[in-house]
């Protein structure tokens, strides 16, 4: 794993945009891992500043998105494939049939988490993940205490993600979904890299775990130590207990 301490959000923004500029143009025709959440919001402003420039083009790439709620309704802004098309993929050049993400409302979830994990595969994988991290360390919708090796699947969210995300859903509780279908541990290390984000005091537990603890279920972005090309990228606070 390779810590990069970096002084604010915006140059952590630049520091992974210039890993996908140098990864996409040599060859542009790779996919890329979009993740949700607030950490991944400067890098992808800095995407659509260098898109909307010239610099780089998502017009022969995939992306993939890493999990999603079940049951939420097809046009809620929470909803994930919304989030992703609203924040980064209706700002870039990346064709919106070549935006995909786990169906949290299929008829029958238990082939699309299967059909999902055939299809990046399909696809050729993804060359880079964007990543962020739960304050109890998980990956994607990937909880303490599941699998380190699990493909794309149904999860039960905790209730710490659930008070974490209410403020998404008019700080109800009882709005916020309780399942999700997400990419699994074993899924995201199939990536080629990984360069996770995490900013702020509240991610600095999950941060020391993930890069000092042993690798354990109960923080699930511990698994990260194992993969070939995983990069940190954190800001002094996240960095505060390492
Ligand atoms: C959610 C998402 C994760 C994300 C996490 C942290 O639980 N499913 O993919 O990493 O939130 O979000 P933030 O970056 O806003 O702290």
């Amino acid at each position: 794993m390779e810590i990069f301490i970096l002084p604010s959000e915006e140059a952590i923004g630049k520091a992974i945009a210039d890993r996908i500029e140098e990864v996409f143009t040599a060859r542009p025709q790779a996919n890329l891992g979009v993740a949700t959440g607030s950490s991944p919001l400067p890098t992808y402003r800095e995407l659509i500043a260098r898109v909307a420039a010239g610099r780089l083009s998502f017009k022969d790439s995939h992306f993939f998105m890493l999990d999603e709620y079940v049951g939420i309704a097809e046009d809620h802004p929470e909803r994930y494939h919304n989030v992703i098309h609203t924040e980064i993929a209706s700002q870039v050049d990346v064709k919106p049939e070549n935006v995909h993400g786990p169906e949290g409302n299929a008829e029958d979830l238990q082939v699309a988490v299967k059909e999902y994990d055939q299809l990046i595969k399909d696809k050729g994988g993804v060359a880079l993940q964007i990543l962020g991290i739960g304050s109890d360390g998980h990956i994607a919708f990937n909880e303490p205490g599941g699998s380190l090796v699990s493909r794309t699947h149904v999860d039960t969210l905790t209730k710490q993600t659930r008070v974490d995300n209410a403020r998404f859903f008019d700080d109800d509780l009882s709005k916020v979904p309780t399942h999700c279908v997400t990419q699994g541990l074993g899924t995201i290390m199939d990536a080629e890299e990984l360069c996770l984000v995490a900013t702020g005091a509240n991610k600095a537990e999950a941060v020391a775990q993930m890069v000092e603890g042993a690798i354990s279920a109960m923080w699930p972005a511990t698994i990260m130590q194992m993969h070939p090309n995983a990069k940190v990228f954190l800001d002094e606070a996240a960095a505060s207990k390492l």
